[in-house]
């Protein structure tokens, strides 16, 4: 996720949005015009940030292979297991298949991911890092995101797993935040205003009485982890303006909250980012390329394929 309000990487010391965010925009074009009508002449300021038919084809290859992944990891998500173990298997079969973790040593707000995927357990939004001293019990809910490097090109993508038998209230949850993300790839349209994934995302979870996080973001990706824009997953009305448009890569990856929206970010390790009211969060991500008919999701696992779903969530499709 961009953190916008985080620290500079550059040590600067001014928070991201202030310093280094708008120069890691490369090839950024002048914002276009609020209130555009879609599909006009927005297309040309958009257009640095369409990939090439080569660079799209080292997404579909990366998407592919971090949805294999998934796949394969989801055997071991079970009650008793140690997460810096998942995170051993993930970091194992990523390498064995001549690929890179893009976690593991990655520059935060100053600080270096540690490990080679992100395993976030029932309070914890984001970032969590594996530890040996983690148990998965049941009834927790557990994100694992994971994002690898196949030649050059990112895939992104995360699920959250139900541990055993989780209360109703978890299971509800977890259920709005799939639905968030599929909301969201709906909402990929060329043409259309970034924006609308938001404003496809944000009501429909206020109206199950859940909410969505603010300070963290989809983000575009590429030949770089976290490119260009900002994915919201609520109406932001301080948004850049960014119109879809075919060739963009980017993460859609709502983070709900059973209760508040806002987090808190662990001060010992940097990382771990929690609900501030101690409530449970859920997340669903993959990577998308716009096409001219909407949304192709990169990121699909080999049984997400098969059966033609999007998600799976314990034995529930979502199509
Ligand atoms: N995979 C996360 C995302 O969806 C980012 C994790 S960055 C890390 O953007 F350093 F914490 F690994
Ligand atoms: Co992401
Ligand atoms: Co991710």
């Amino acid at each position: 996720m961009t953190e916008r309000n985080e620290l500079c990487w550059c040590g600067s010391g001014k928070k991201y949005k202030k310093c280094h965010l708008s120069s890691d925009e490369e090839k950024r074009a002048p914002p276009a015009q609020r209130g555009v009508p879609a599909r006009t002449s927005a297309k040309a300021p958009q257009k640095g940030r369409q990939k090439t038919p080569a660079q799209i084809d080292g997404m579909r290859r990366s998407g592919v292979f971090n949805g294999q992944l998934m796949d394969y990891i989801r055997r071991y998500v079970v009650a008793g297991a140690v997460t810096d173990d998942i995170n051993t298997l993930i970091h194992g079969y990523t390498v064995d298949h001549g690929h890179i973790p893009a976690c593991l040593g990655y520059r935060g707000n100053k600080r270096v991911f540690p490990k080679s995927c992100c395993i976030s357990r029932n309070n914890v939004v984001c970032h969590g890092i594996p530890s040996k001293s983690e148990l998965l019990s049941d009834g927790d809910i557990v994100n694992i995101d994971l994002t690898t490097i196949v030649d050059g090109f990112h895939g992104d993508s995360s699920e959250t797993f139900m541990i055993g038998a989780v209360d109703r209230n978890a299971r509800r949850l977890v259920g709005v935040a799939a639905r968030a993300l599929i909301a969201g790839i709906d909402a990929v349209r060329p043409g259309a205003h970034l924006r609308a994934i938001g404003e496809a995302i944000e009501p429909f979870v206020n109206a199950q009485g859940c909410s969505v996080v603010r300070q963290y973001t989809g983000h575009g990706i590429g030949a770089k982890f976290h490119e260009s824009f900002s994915v919201y997953h609520h109406i932001e009305p301080r948004g850049e303006d960014v119109i879809m448009m075919p060739g963009m890569t980017f993460t859609i990856e709502p983070m709900i909250n059973l209760g508040g929206f806002e987090v808190t970010t662990d001060r010992k390790d940097g990382w771990t980012v929690r609900t501030q009211d101690g409530s449970l969060s859920a997340q669903f991500e993959h990577t998308v390329l716009v096409t001219d008919g909407g949304a192709e999701v990169l990121t699909l696992t080999p049984s997400q394929r098969a059966a033609g779903v999007r998600l799976f969530v314990d034995g529930e499709a979502y199509r």
